[in-house]
């Protein structure tokens, strides 16, 4: 932070924030974008976004964004909804009413590989308010719980699922009656010793079928549920899975871990299916690979087992033990049927850093 004149402060932080795969999925929601059910992720190591923003106070020019750019370029989509955004955070971040606001932003994974950049975007951008908010308090200690938990707060009105991007390792985010911890509000980490070492350093390796914009957004997706027949049920299925999931991760048994986070997988997109208009993200592509992982799973008796997001490419989950024999199966039987061969590295990360 400087001081140049009487009141009139600039200065610039920077964060770089992940990226997290659902294994219980968020599916649904409630006003104020509070989750339908509770959901559990893992942070990414690789997939990040890094920001720089660099705020003005009482410069003369209006108060809000200024100006954006992802990856070197001007993004006027997603200009217009962190501006939407910028505008909003003003009743949570006050220094917000008299600051004007450039971003710089990067993203390790392009927007085509139809992956979602905005929980790391989300994520790193409430990081950078909150880190300013600190800042100009004169504060020293920025990185204490409060501040990650408003981080997630201020995230989670971004995307949803932004607001569990926030820790390192594994996340949940939704009130429940099985962590008392939780909180609609924002996501909380799950503590390390409530992860069997088997699971700490699982792999996510995301096999790219189809690299197109997807016909639905994640949105309109949501909405689908408020209306939907297996709304109650669904409810209901995601506290089971998550009290299982949670069992599972605890006691190392990957064989529940593997089941429940595919039935997890298949039931998100059997719920977009089911909605009313239903629709299809997965291609012909996506249940292939299925078909090879289940194969390779029977055969091979290696727990490895898959998820998707909202979108037809397939996040391989495996243990770091079992790496070197899924290797030459991914190379082998799975590239092939990616488009031109792609795919991501990527495994759980240490959540944010700033940089
Ligand atoms: C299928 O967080 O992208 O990836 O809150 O509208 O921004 P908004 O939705 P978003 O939804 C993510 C849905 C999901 C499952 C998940 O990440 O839990």
């Amino acid at each position: 932070m400087e001081i140049t004149k009487k009141n009139n402060l600039h200065g610039e932080v920077a964060w770089e924030s992940p990226a997290n795969i659902a294994l219980v999925k968020y599916w649904g929601k409630l006003p104020g974008q509070l989750p339908m059910n509770p959901s559990l992720s893992f942070t990414l190591r690789e997939s990040v976004v890094r920001i720089k923003m660099k705020y003005f106070l009482g410069a003369g020019s209006p108060a809000g964004l200024r100006s954006f750019n992802l990856n070197g370029k001007v993004n006027p989509s997603f200009q217009g909804r962190i501006s939407k955004y910028i505008q909003a955070m003003q009743a949570h971040y006050p220094f917000l009413h008299n600051a004007t606001l450039d971003i710089e932003s990067q993203s390790t994974f392009p927007h085509s590989a139809g992956i979602a950049s905005s929980a790391a975007a989300f994520s790193a951008l409430a990081l950078a308010l909150g880190s300013i908010e600190v800042e100009l308090a004169g504060s020293h200690n920025p990185d204490g719980e409060a501040f990650l938990r408003k981080a997630s707060f201020a995230a989670r009105l971004g995307s949803g699922s932004a607001a569990r991007s926030l820790f390192g390792g594994f996340t949940v985010w939704g009130k429940s009656t099985l962590f008392p911890k939780a909180s609609d509000d924002f996501a909380v980490k799950i503590p390390e010793n409530e992860i069997h070492p088997v699971f700490r350093n699982l792999h996510d390796s995301i096999l790219i079928v189809d690299d197109s914009e997807k016909a639905v957004s994640s949105s309109a997706g949501h909405a689908l549920m408020d209306r939907h027949n297996f709304r109650e049920s669904r409810i209901s299925q995601a506290e089971k899975n998550l009290g299982h999931l949670m069992f599972a991760l605890k006691n190392g048994d990957e064989q529940n871990f593997a089941a429940i986070v595919e039935n997890e997988a298949l039931t998100l997109h059997g719920l977009m299916m089911s909605s009313r208009p239903g629709y299809i993200l997965m291609k012909p592509g996506t249940i292939a690979l299925i078909d090879k992982i289940r194969d390779f799973r029977n055969k091979q008796n290696i727990y490895i087992c898959f998820t998707l997001d909202a979108g037809p490419n397939i996040h391989l989950i495996y243990s770091d033990k079992d790496a070197e024999k899924v290797r030459p199966f991914i190379q082998q039987e799975l590239l092939p049927l990616c488009v031109n061969g792609r795919w991501m590295d990527d495994g759980v990360g240490a959540g944010p850093q700033r940089l």
